[in-house]
């Protein structure tokens, strides 16, 4: 599988940052000493180290992961599981978008997260490893990510479930609050409410394979993390309160850009790393 690109540029970050946090341009420049030109040439995309590094202090950012990230020095490490989890990464308008498949290894009992841009991998999957979809799970209902559920819900019977704060629009959906618990034979998934992106983005924490995994849609990237301009602080709140104090070998499985773990994002990611 070709390596997925990183959801967002050094650049993409500090803007994401300096919007999130309401600070003009011209105010930047002067708590950080920098000049007008040197941080234009930044947030274009320019690698100052020494701009990066004065911007990220004022930005809440750590330094030497923005640096790392401006020079294109780390890239998550994948993490691996036996059996049991699948990704799919499929293209949507000018990006891509990703959706899990896990099962239960004994009863093969199987539930999919989102469907992004096609399920046609997906439904292979299930066909190869005679799985039973029982439910899709949806982290939240942008439309790059349950862009095909009309097809994987027909095509399998599953359940189809949202957070009751976001509600899919799909016949039968049936919706969950935060604290949520399902199960899939030896697997156990319970739901964290990580809004902010959008007003019920879900935060899937799945129990039982051979490690952790979250899956976080878009919370939080390798390197970054999503959230609107005007909810910002309720994204970051919510990924320091409920998925930063999951255990450091958790996968997280994020809604685009690569698989990360949650150690590496408190090393590498200039959100969380300190
Ligand atoms: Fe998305």
């Amino acid at each position: 599988m070709p390596r997925i690109p990183l959801e967002d540029n050094f650049n993409d970050v500090i803007n994401k940052s300096q919007r999130g946090l309401k600070i003009t341009d011209e105010e930047l420049a002067k708590r950080a000493e920098v000049s007008a030109a040197d941080l234009a040439a930044v947030k274009a995309g320019k690698p100052i180290d020494a701009v990066v590094r004065r911007v990220a202090r004022h930005l809440r950012l750590s330094p030497n992961a923005l640096e790392a990230l401006a020079h294109k020095r780390w890239y998550p490490e994948a993490p691996v599981f036996a059996r049991g989890f699948a990704a799919f990464n499929t293209p949507h308008e000018d990006m891509t978008v990703n959706s899990y498949l896990v099962w239960d290894l004994g009863t093969r009992a199987a539930a999919a997260f989102d469907t992004g841009a096609s399920c046609t991998a997906m439904l292979d999957i299930i066909a190869a490893e005679d799985l039973k979809l029982h439910y899709i799970f949806i982290t939240h209902t942008h439309p790059d990510h349950i862009a095909d559920l009309a097809r994987l819900a027909s095509g399998t019977g599953a359940e189809v479930w949202s957070s009751e704060q976001e509600r899919v629009e799909h016949p039968g959906a049936r919706y969950f609050r935060e604290g949520a618990h399902f199960h899939l034979g030896a697997l156990a998934i319970r739901t964290l409410l990580t809004s902010g992106h959008s007003p019920g983005q879900t935060t899937f924490v799945v129990s039982g394979l051979s490690r952790p995994l979250a899956i976080v849609g878009d919370s939080l990237f390798a390197s970054s993390m999503g959230g609107s301009p005007t909810h910002f602080d309720e994204q970051f709140r919510n990924n320091r309160e409920k998925i930063l104090p999951l255990p450091d070998d958790t996968v997280l499985a994020c809604g685009h850009g690569p698989l990360t773990t949650l150690g590496q994002e408190k090393q590498h990611n200039p959100f969380f790393a300190r």
